[in-house]
């Protein structure tokens, strides 16, 4: 099972992340064009007339203009024209690129890095003290989880940036490092259940600018376990599809897994994403509809099954338990007695996370992309208008809307998108967008599908209606600038040149490119032009690495972008995941110059130790302050031979059993001395 390298992974995070996802064939074989309409005359009359003043220009002279048209959007352009630099608050000489061999946390000169809180930390008063040697279900139920991802930190009105609330989920388990291997493989099992979830803590700090500690015992602190019930929301919940023989109303599941990224609402909530979940059932012979979801005949390698029978999808407990994951769930950080909920109108998919942003018109916006080869980028606008202040209103929002999937039109002939990822003559990988819409006030649009079959089966939804395959579409955020949409695509080196487009112009795309989107007017519409902002990778050996046209020999390489986060000021933050394998560099943190003469500029902020992947960039220019979550550190090691020590960094040689192992942790960066 650990044979298998993606050509980016290593084997270890491949099997246990996704469960070798990869190694399995593509799941969308639908015969769904990879190109569309390729086109000179590509402007239709409807999109001339569409758009805005400002995107006509940049539609009319190409990728250019519209490579800077951010300015003249009549949004607020990040940095004021002719202002050097970018407007960021956070000052810093960006580091060069860390060798894929270094167990350490890198940052710039002037900064300081130190946990907040790291798997195992106890959360309560009665929690039992992290103990690797000794870990139980009931110990780590009562612990931070394992392998965090997504991640927020709210500050806690009125006290003054003293006091805030950390949230962050646990995308899956590697049991090889956590446990010791003689121990009960029972107890290993519900172990690793209880490591998997989502985790709410309560910090403090002397403070603005000042490092964060957790608060064991606070008020607001919470584990969401396996045991957790969720409510499903929205036109699916209660369908036949979604009953079960444990819960015939088919409403009510029971915890989450494989939560990837995430994002915070306008009203204080907290979305994230189920990814793979595929992975953690048990099914001997997946149905067409399965089978799209990546659901095959191996064995799940944790074994949840052999605990609970609800993963056993052949038997008649597991029939449809798979439907009720893969699901958007929200959380409220602030009520620590609330059910949390999966919302069904959101679609069902691999979603990576999901990012709400407030139309003109008052609608709530949320985009959110399917992370596997070949698969699509989505978008909900809710029936409902956001209303500022009633939290209880908007916490409806998500339960009623429209959902949309995304064809993207490149406006270069085919003949110059040759999968070799050079530009076209025409300066830009670039074109126009459409919304396809699958639902309409709680009815279907797609032929031959009853409501809850787009929302439980949305990828043959999508299927149907011709979405645009895209590289692995991962973090999708709105810039609260400008309005635009970044879409990390992560890489997928199973495009081949037949298959490329305009919009996925690489064959064999190990480095993965970010899609600029500018909707056309309001966020709710169902028109878009779009460009490729970056196309990743190291320009010092491939020439078709592009950074919006800023000099390739003045930027630190890129590759495997994932998630994508804003600082105040507008700048985009990407991180990365998958470096070490194909640029031999550590995961790292970066910031891009979006506006002005510097568009383009790529500076590395940070770098994560050896096997590590940046997750949830949280940007907080404004207080000095910059967070990450270090997930799978030393991913390739063992109980017996351990990679990586971070955080903690024990003497070398320290038994794991004595915590000389890695620790997946939350970590602050601040101005302060280097070292720790
Ligand atoms: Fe969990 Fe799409 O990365
Ligand atoms: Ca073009
Ligand atoms: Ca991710």
């Amino acid at each position: 099972m650990l044979g298998h390298v993606s050509g980016k992974r290593s084997a270890v995070t491949c099997a246990l992340k996704c469960g070798n996802a990869c190694a399995q064939g593509v799941c969308n074989t639908s015969s769904n064009n990879y190109f569309r309409d390729v086109v000179s005359a590509e402007f239709s009359r409807r999109n001339m007339l569409g758009v805005s003043g400002a995107g006509v220009l940049a539609l009319m002279f190409g990728g250019g203009a519209a490579a800077n048209a951010g300015s003249a959007t009549g949004l607020a352009p990040a940095a004021k024209v002719g202002q050097a630099g970018n407007g960021s608050k956070l000052k810093f000489t960006g580091i060069d690129g860390v060798a894929n061999t270094v167990d350490d946390v890198v940052v710039p000169k002037g900064y300081n890095w130190k946990p907040v809180i790291r798997w195992g930390d106890p959360l309560f008063n009665d929690s039992a003290e992290f103990d690797p040697e000794n870990q139980t279900p009931e110990s780590q139920a009562g612990q931070f989880g394992y392998n965090n991802d997504y991640l927020d930190i709210i500050e806690i009105p009125g006290t003054n940036g003293k006091r805030a609330v950390l949230f962050a989920n646990h995308e899956y388990t590697n049991e090889n490092l956590m446990f010791p291997p003689t121990m009960d493989p029972s107890v290993v099992r519900r172990t690793a259940m209880a490591a998997h979830g989502l985790s709410v803590v309560e910090l403090r700090r002397k403070g603005k600018g000042q490092p964060w500690e957790y608060v064991r015992g606070a008020k607001l602190n919470r584990r969401f376990l396996m045991d957790t019930e969720y409510e499903l929301t929205g036109p699916a919940a209660g369908s036949k599809l979604l009953q079960t023989q444990a819960d015939p109303t088919g409403r009510k599941v029971l915890g989450t897994q494989n939560n990837c990224a995430g994002g915070t609402t306008p009203w204080g909530t907290i979305l994230s994403g189920e990814e793979n979940f595929n992975q953690y059932f048990k099914v001997s012979n997946p149905s067409d509809e399965q089978r799209r979801y990546g659901l095959t005949n191996t064995n799940p390698s944790r074994g949840w099954h052999v605990e609970e029978t609800r993963f056993d999808a052949d038997l008649p407990e597991g029939k449809n338990e798979d439907n009720r994951f893969g699901w958007i769930v929200e959380v409220d950080p602030f009520d620590p007695t609330s059910t949390p909920r999966k919302h069904t109108a959101l679609g069902r998919f691999k979603h990576e996370g999901a990012n709400v942003t407030i139309a003109k018109s008052g609608h709530v916006v949320s985009y959110s992309g399917d992370d596997e080869r070949f698969d699509y980028l989505y978008k909900f606008v809710s029936k409902g208008k956001y209303v500022e202040g009633d939290k209880k209103h908007n916490m409806t929002l998500l339960t009623e809307g429209d959902l949309f999937v995304a064809s993207f039109t490149g406006n270069s002939p085919r003949n110059q998108i040759d999968g070799s990822g050079v530009l076209p003559s025409d300066g830009s990988f670039d074109g126009t967008g459409h919304w396809i819409q699958l639902t309409k006030d709680g009815k279907s649009l797609v032929p031959g599908m009853e409501i809850d079959q787009v929302l439980v089966y949305t990828r043959l939804a999508a299927d149907k209606m011709g979405a645009t395959k895209m590289d692995r579409p991962e973090d999708v955020e709105v810039n609260p600038h400008t309005g635009k949409v970044y879409m990390a695509c992560t890489n997928n080196t199973k495009r081949t040149a037949a298959e490329v487009d305009e919009a996925n112009p690489r064959a064999n795309n190990k480095h993965g490119h970010i899609v600029e989107i500018t909707e056309t007017g309001d966020q709710a519409s169902t028109e878009f032009t779009w460009n490729l902002l970056l196309v990743a990778g190291d320009p010092a050996v491939d020439e078709s690495v592009y950074f919006a046209g800023y000099p390739a020999d003045k930027v630190q390489p890129l590759s495997c972008p994932d998630n994508v986060a804003f600082d105040s000021a507008g700048n985009l933050w990407i991180s990365t995941d998958g470096q070490p394998g194909t640029i031999q560099r550590n995961d790292a943190l970066y910031r891009v110059t979006l506006e002005g003469p510097e568009r383009g500029k790529v500076e590395q902020f940070m770098a994560v130790p050896i096997d590590g992947e940046t997750c949830g960039p949280v940007i907080h220019d404004e207080d000095g302050m910059v967070y990450v979550a270090v997930q799978h550190p030393g991913e390739d090691g063992s109980w017996d031979k351990q990679r990586s020590l971070f955080p903690d960094y024990l003497p070398a040689g320290t038994p794991s059993g004595k915590g000389g192992l890695p620790r997946p942790s939350v970590i602050q960066m601040y101005k302060g001395k280097n070292g720790h």
